[in-house]
């Protein structure tokens, strides 16, 4: 299993490579020996007294199976060409280990076009560029990338495997990334954002599944202005936009993207627990009109219960490219479009080493036989207790950052041959990305 893992590989050559010919220059992450990845550190670190450095560039290694160690990592502004262009460099003595540098990744602003909108197919690299070697040559290197069309590029090896089948990188609470309300933009805080970035970039950063928690105010005069994202009880942005966002990305690409409703905290519910029909069907009014065209029907794709759904050529061909699924089985009942409870792995523990125990069984019995979806997703990320928010003990940032890390070498070996949706907080944080896409082409040249 690992030696795959090892194998020369080329993400950007194999996609682009075919059509412009073969260029070194094309080859954005090469791995004669090992791995290198570039991550963002989560958390905020202090550097005195009134400095604090936000979203600090972590070179990471893993060096398995390499016959010669590399001896040493450096950070590049730039294709790493030699160690004479290295920002910093770091001497390694471990096989698998990290290295949080102290510089800032800054804006993260979008590479080839995608910051103000559609830009050019493929993968693409931010500033940061990590290489690995001994003193006098350079072996491995990488760089943090965005993935906006991964599923196209991969196409000719994917396409075949069924949904269930594929690897993918989601994110917990996707739509609670800044706030927007009539009182709040702000960007950071302790408890109530998982995520930095929007969903128009996780999007373009190759994230394909949100785990979205819906939340219906009566108080807006308008229908379509009552129903926001919220974590829990808290209100964080509107929904109407955000799905407008995934309505121009899957309007200009042919990749597949799954939503998931799987939370209404607020509005949907009797006291005594009876769906609120009419709020129900507002906010499915509202999803058939901002994404309709793109909608996959469940009763036109499933394929029934204890199977794998359909082909990603299937939905392709049919240009219908959005799976909506959705957290309640009486709507379900009656809304045959909709697909099923998509089944959350969920610890629900503030402990990471429960998260872990937790997921790697969960992650290999799943999924369950008489599974009506034919998706899962392992949500990977500590649940702070009422406790920790009362007493301010850490932070969902120092809680991603405890995890993320261990969850980028879970998916590598543990959870390689089984996980399907792999759901983070702060996702820059791990390679759940990279190594998903990785992992998909891996299942589909056994098929
Ligand atoms: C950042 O780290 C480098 C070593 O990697 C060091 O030379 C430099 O002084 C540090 N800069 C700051 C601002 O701490
Ligand atoms: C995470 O990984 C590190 C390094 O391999 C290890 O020391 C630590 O115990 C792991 N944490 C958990 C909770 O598994």
């Amino acid at each position: 299993m690992a030696v795959s893992l090892y194998v020369v590989f080329a993400l950007a050559a194999t996609a682009l490579g075919a059509s412009i010919g073969p260029s070194e220059n094309l080859v954005l992450e090469k791995s004669s020996c090992g791995r290198v990845w570039v991550t963002v550190h989560s958390p905020e670190i202090r550097l005195g007294q009134s400095m604090t450095l936000l979203d600090a560039v972590e070179l990471n290694w893993d060096f398995h199976g390499c016959f010669n160690e590399p001896k040493q990592i450096g950070l590049f502004d730039g294709r790493p060409l030699s160690w004479d262009s290295a920002l910093t460099i770091f001497p390694v003595s471990s096989v698998e280990g990290h290295v949080v540098t102290n510089m800032s990744l800054g804006l993260g602003t979008l590479p080839a076009g995608w910051e103000a909108g559609v830009g050019t197919k493929g993968p693409h690299c931010l500033w940061p560029w990590v290489a690995s070697g001994t003193a006098n040559e350079i072996q491995s290197f990488n760089c943090l990338k965005i993935q906006p069309t991964w599923m196209e590029d991969a196409g000719s090896k994917i396409n075949n495997l069924r949904i269930g089948d594929l690897a993918i990188a989601g994110t917990h609470n996707a739509g609670a990334w800044k706030f927007n309300t009539e009182v709040s933009s702000v960007s950071r805080d302790s408890f109530v954002l998982c995520q930095d970035r929007s969903i128009w970039g996780q999007l373009v950063h190759g994230i394909r599944y949100f785990d979205f928690r819906i939340a219906y105010y009566e108080f807006y005069q308008n229908v379509e202005d009552r129903y926001w994202l919220n974590h829990n009880l808290i209100r964080v942005r509107p929904l109407v936009p955000l799905l407008r966002e995934i309505r121009a990305f899957l309007d200009a690409t042919n990749e597949v993207v799954f939503l998931d409703a799987h939370h209404f905290p607020v509005g949907f519910y009797q006291p005594q627990g009876a769906p609120i029909r009419a709020v129900h069907e507002g906010l499915l009014q509202i999803v058939q009109r901002e994404l309709g065209p793109h909608l996959a029907r469940a009763n036109e794709f499933g394929t029934g219960v204890g199977t794998k759904g359909p082909t990603l050529q299937t939905l392709i061909n049919a240009k219908k490219r959005l799976l909506f699924s959705y957290a309640d089985n009486t709507i379900v009942s009656q809304n045959s479009w909709l697909w099923p409870i998509l089944p959350h792995l969920w610890a629900n523990t503030n402990s990471a080493t429960e998260l872990f125990q937790y997921l790697d069984n969960a992650i290999a019995s799943s999924p369950h036989p008489g599974a009506r979806s034919p998706l899962f997703s392992a949500m990977a990320q500590t649940t702070p207790t009422v406790l920790d928010i009362l007493f301010l003990r850490g932070s969902l940032r120092e809680n991603a950052d405890d995890v993320n890390r261990n969850v980028t070498m879970r998916l590598a070996t543990r959870w390689r041959t089984r996980a399907n949706i792999i759901s983070t907080d702060f996702f820059l944080g791990s390679d759940v990305v990279d190594l998903s896409i990785m992992i998909s082409e891996e299942r589909a040249s056994r098929l």
